[in-house]
């Protein structure tokens, strides 16, 4: 017997009049309901989903959840006041995360993210921009011809040096960069595992994985507190974010508290470090396996650079780069699934949701769907020509989200991402190995299995 034979659904539109319930997504397994699809192939679970419906509901081991397909129905759960930043991802990101601007609500996400946006601002991200050229640079010139790199490894530290030296002031992140890659990989891992099987007990028994999931997280909480203890043993104000959050104040102007202080630059960290990664790796693939837009966008570079290293000020020009980076993030996301939880009792879509009910959605369904996407598989950059983009449905691409939760890190990532692309391709042209793995591994973000790829020297 299947769970949805077990619970029937209460009969659509009964009474036009009252809200309905959404249908069931059926092919629930008893107990585990739509959990063990989650765990064995989440992606094409996700995708299916809007077969069933534009809003359908999930059993998530003895959990409820309802799962957001349509895209304006997305955005109009985004920017609705009735649901708040919860629900299985954020809950599971909690331990990581604690209560910093990405997971906290109400007045305290409003105090939060007015401390941080200023560093965010248009005029702020061009002074942070030296640091993205600097880094890109080195990371370059540590390649030889013919190296294999594990580009995920590369660009992740890259993006971890990148976010810690421009926003937060820290210089010495050398040997700190590759500790945080390694143990937000851990993490992320088991973090993922713990959001779609929420069996708190099981994840306490004293076995490897969970006890190398605790040294990790161990381990980043660690060297967050060192981040902070050493700009307060050095008396400096730098005058950046870190500044800020230290000097931060609550609402009865009281200072923040230290746990507070060390969430907001966990939160800083690891979203602007994980996210830029997983696009990046996934760009760079992307490019491999299509030489004909890497020409392209080389071409482009050189034109608007005339060879020599590329600067902040030359983005406005790089209109093929920024659709290369635009077109990955929709056919690879690395961000593929976002949660909701709702505040109160109340609809979405014409369905009753009922406080505290969880949502979920997926980015990497929404931005592959073929009835949003013509040639929804392909990579194909030139869909974000003015003259085809106009064709696309503006909330079936929302890569940094909308409302009042839309990534402060759009502008600086669009930045980073095309100085960094901008920075290899005249150098270098990366192509696939034999050992080179381009299937999802699957956590709370995606990444291609085995990112190795040959550096190749352009002639
Ligand atoms: C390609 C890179 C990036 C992508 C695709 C991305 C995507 C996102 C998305 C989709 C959200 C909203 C999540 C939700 O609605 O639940 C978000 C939130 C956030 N992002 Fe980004 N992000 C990127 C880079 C960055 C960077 C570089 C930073 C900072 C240095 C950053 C900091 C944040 C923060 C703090 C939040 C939470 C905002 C809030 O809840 O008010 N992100 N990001």
């Amino acid at each position: 017997m299947t769970v949805e034979s077990a619970e029937s659904t209460p009969a659509l539109g009964a009474d036009p009049g009252e809200r309905r319930t959404p249908p069931y997504a059926g092919g629930g397994a008893p107990l585990l309901g739509h959990a063990g699809k989650l765990l064995r192939d989440p992606l094409g679970f996700v995708a299916s989903l809007r077969d069933h419906g534009d809003l359908v509901r999930l059993k998530l081991g003895p959990k409820t959840a309802y799962a957001v397909c349509d895209p304006d129905l997305v955005a109009a759960l985004l920017k609705s006041p009735d649901f708040m930043v919860g629900g299985p991802l954020w809950e599971t990101l909690g331990v990581l995360l604690g209560k910093g601007v990405a997971t906290s609500n109400g007045p305290l996400h409003r105090r939060q993210r007015r401390t941080i946006q200023p560093t965010f601002r248009m005029d702020r991200i061009a002074e942070h921009a030296t640091v993205m050229e600097e880094e890109a640079r080195a990371m370059a010139a540590r390649w030889k011809p013919g190296d294999t790199v594990d580009i995920g490894a590369e660009v992740f530290r890259t993006a971890v040096r990148i976010v810690a030296r421009s926003v937060l002031h820290v210089d010495s992140i050398d040997e700190r960069a590759d500790r945080l890659g390694s143990s937000l990989h851990t993490v992320f891992s088991g973090l993922y595992r713990r959001m779609v099987l929420s069996v708190g007990p099981f994840y306490r028994l004293p076995l490897p994985a969970n006890r190398r999931f605790e040294r990790a997280l161990a381990d980043l909480h660690r060297l967050v507190d060192e981040i902070i203890a050493q700009r307060r043993a050095s008396g400096l104000n730098p005058g950046d974010l870190l500044a800020a959050l230290l000097d931060a104040r609550d609402e009865n102007g009281d200072s923040v508290s230290e746990q507070e202080v060390h969430d907001q630059v966990v939160s800083l960290l690891v979203a602007g470090a994980e996210n830029v990664a997983s696009t990046l790796t996934w760009t760079f693939h992307l490019l491999a396996e299509h030489p004909e837009q890497e020409r392209r966008m080389h071409d482009e570079v050189e034109s608007a650079t005339g060879g020599r290293p590329v600067a902040f000020a030359d983005l406005d020009g790089l209109i093929h780069t920024r659709n290369v980076i635009t077109e990955a993030m929709r056919v690879r996301p690395g961000v593929w699934i976002l949660t909701r939880q709702a505040a109160v009792d109340t609809e979405l879509g014409g369905y009753h949701i009922p406080a505290g009910a969880d949502i979920v959605y997926s980015p990497f369904a929404m931005q592959r769907d073929p009835r949003s996407f013509r040639d929804h598989l392909e990579f194909d950059p030139d869909r974000w020509l003015p003259e085809r983009a106009a064709e696309v449905r503006q909330s079936a691409m929302m890569p940094f989200s909308v409302g009042n939760r839309k990534c402060p890190g759009d502008h600086f990532s669009m930045a980073e991402l095309a100085i960094i692309l901008a920075t290899v391709t005249p150098r270098w042209r990366l192509v696939p190995t034999t050992e080179t793995d381009t299937t999802a591994r699957i956590g709370i973000t995606l990444q291609p299995k085995r990112s190795l790829l040959r550096v190749e020297e352009r002639k």
